[in-house]
């Protein structure tokens, strides 16, 4: 595997795996799915570098395994941030005023959604329904569900995020 990688995860393990899952399909098209699957599983994304191998390695083009990709939300790119906002769009939410939650988490966050932050912190993901249809409009962090969220709460809750990654990241230097 290349040098230049901008692997995250650090796990030698998940890449020795995924190199015989790779092996294992040689040659075999039809298995590309299954292929990249097993990489999302083990990394939680698929770098671009993997992309590669696994285009060289099955004897589909680059373009091809990139479609698959962009093609089934299963699959992603980078990795999720450390914080993972979903946006309900669902009918109760949407009529409430999600559309504009989702704007102003965008451009507070400066990325679209399915994007995460170039410094890793946040992903933004739109979810159809939270099953919280009575606290609509409602966004999650992590595990942290918000109800009744107004376009002005936004930069409070991101701040409130970012405060607490600063603590706990201040907190591992200790
Ligand atoms: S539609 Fe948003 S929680 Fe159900």
């Amino acid at each position: 595997m290349s040098e230049t990688t901008e692997h995250k995860c650090e796990c030698a393990e998940a890449y020795r795996d995924i190199e015989q899952v790779i092996e294992k399909h040689r040659g075999d098209s039809g298995a590309l799915v299954q292929v990249l699957h097993n990489v999302q599983e083990r990394l939680g994304y698929v770098p671009k570098d993997v992309q590669v191998r696994v285009a060289e390695a099955l004897g589909v083009s680059l373009s091809e395994v990139y479609g698959v990709i962009t093609f089934y939300s299963l699959f992603r790119e980078r990795p999720r941030g450390r914080y993972v906002i979903s946006s309900c769009q669902g009918t109760a939410c949407y009529v409430r005023g999600a559309p504009e939650v989702l704007a102003r988490l965008e451009k507070e966050l400066g990325i679209k959604a399915g994007g995460t932050t170039d410094d890793g912190l946040f992903t933004i993901e739109i979810v159809r329904c939270l099953g919280a249809c009575g606290l609509a409009p409602v966004i999650t962090v992590n595990k942290d569900t918000h109800g009744r969220v107004t376009e002005d709460k936004i930069p409070s809750i991101i701040n409130f995020y970012r405060a607490q990654a600063e603590a706990e990241s201040g907190k591992a230097g200790d």
